[in-house]
């Protein structure tokens, strides 16, 4: 039979196939094992779609990521599209997703699995037990803001524009998905942001606030300034619970939380938008890592961001937490096994490659399913 749950993947780039080959074995095995299918689609984004169409996001791939219950994408990006027009970078694909399904909320946790306590660059008390959940603003900020652009000055002096832009709306919504995920967690939220120097971190503060007094006043609030949060972070981050940031404070905060959790190629991510009349929400699973250009077609890539990243597509768009349940313990078990890749500071571990570090991930499942 047909299935009717439709998975859009896009590899995109560098490393994006490689991580993204290791999440096909699992789907496979998810059909074999638990009888659960997928309709899958796979299409190009990035750089692999500059070359191919010339943009980093054909209009038909943006129609089948409209028409899918999700997507998953690996990552874009590398130097061989670093020096074209910014309107047409490989980066703007997946900007341009993010914005047009409406991703203002992206979820990002950070966990230390408890093998992995020993690889942080942090010291394992500081780490041990640790689970935040990041939440950051996705389609709004200076990464969206107009005016923006560089212009020519005519007197040998360019300048470059940038504009961080926040409305009331756009505040409370993602404030409201930061509230909602601490009542199920830790119940406290820290918003981030820099109202000491910034007019639209202050509406930042006051909004958030408010939306607390008026409905979420059960669950504890503290606001921090974004740069004593990067430093907080790494001096004691088992102090925070959930962290409500904008779009380029969330994206900064969240490539350093990764480190305490071991390595960036652990960490997944989910960005979501609001639920429509049916009941049908868009949603976008990738892992908060690039292309990594420095590691590509070596075999080295970490598949772990990537296929955690899958798992939250199973709990959050698929109804299937058992699976993806599954999928986070049998992680859990191969690294308590002592397999690394190379990426994970541990000493004294064998360093694995990508595929060998999936087929010990499909081992386990295979353990969990006897
Ligand atoms: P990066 O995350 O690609 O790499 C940073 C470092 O982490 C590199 O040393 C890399 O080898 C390592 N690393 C990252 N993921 C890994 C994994 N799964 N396994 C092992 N090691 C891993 O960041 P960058 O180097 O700043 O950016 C490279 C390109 O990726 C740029 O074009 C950038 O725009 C793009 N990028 C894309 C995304 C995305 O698609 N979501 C995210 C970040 C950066
Ligand atoms: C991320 C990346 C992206 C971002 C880039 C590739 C557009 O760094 O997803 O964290 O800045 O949001
Ligand atoms: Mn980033």
């Amino acid at each position: 039979m047909a299935s009717n749950r439709s998975l859009l993947v896009l590899p995109g780039d560098g490393i994006g196939p490689e991580v993204m080959r290791e999440v096909y074995r699992v789907v496979e095995w998810m059909d074999h094992r638990r009888h659960v299918s997928f309709a899958l689609q796979e299409d190009l984004v990035g750089g692999s779609a500059i070359d191919a169409h010339g943009v980093p996001l054909a209009d038909a791939t943006m129609e089948k990521a409209q028409a899918a219950d999700a997507v998953l994408l690996g990552a874009v990006g590398g130097p061989k599209w670093d020096n074209l027009d910014f309107s047409v970078k490989p980066e703007r694909g997946l900007l341009r997703l993010r914005k047009e399904l409406g991703l203002f909320a992206n979820l990002r946790p950070a966990i230390c699995f408890s093998a992995l306590v020993e690889a942080s660059s942090l010291k394992p008390e500081i780490v041990e037990g640790l689970d935040i959940m990041i939440v950051r603003e996705l389609t709004g900020g200076v990464y969206f803001g107009e005016p923006r652009g560089i212009e020519d000055l005519g007197n040998g002096e360019r300048r470059g524009v940038n504009t961080q832009v926040y409305t009331t709306s756009e505040i409370h919504r993602v404030a409201r998905v930061a509230f909602e995920l601490a009542r199920k967690r830790g119940n406290r939220v820290t918003s981030c942001e820099k109202a000491n120097v910034m007019e639209s971190g202050v509406l930042w503060r006051e909004e958030v606030q408010k939306l607390h007094d008026a409905e979420y006043a059960d669950v504890g609030l503290e606001h921090m300034y974004a740069d004593n949060a990067a430093m907080q972070l790494v001096r004691a981050p088992k102090q925070f619970d959930v962290i409500v940031t904008d779009n380029l404070f969330g994206d900064i905060l969240s490539d350093e939380a990764a480190m305490l959790t071991g390595s960036l190629g652990m960490l997944p991510s989910a960005s979501l938008g609001d639920a429509d009349a049916t009941g049908r929400r868009h949603a976008l699973y990738e892992p908060v890592h690039g292309s990594a250009p420095d590691i590509a077609g070596k075999e080295l890539a970490n598949p772990i961001a990537t296929l955690l990243s899958f798992a939250m597509a199973l709990r959050y768009s698929f109804d299937l937490a058992d699976d993806a349940t599954m999928i986070e313990t049998a992680v859990q078990q191969v690294l308590a096994g002592g397999l690394r890749t190379a990426d994970i500071m541990s000493t004294g571990k064998a360093k694995v490659s990508t595929s060998t570090m999936g087929d010990a991930i499909v081992r386990e499942l295979d353990k969990q399913a006897a």
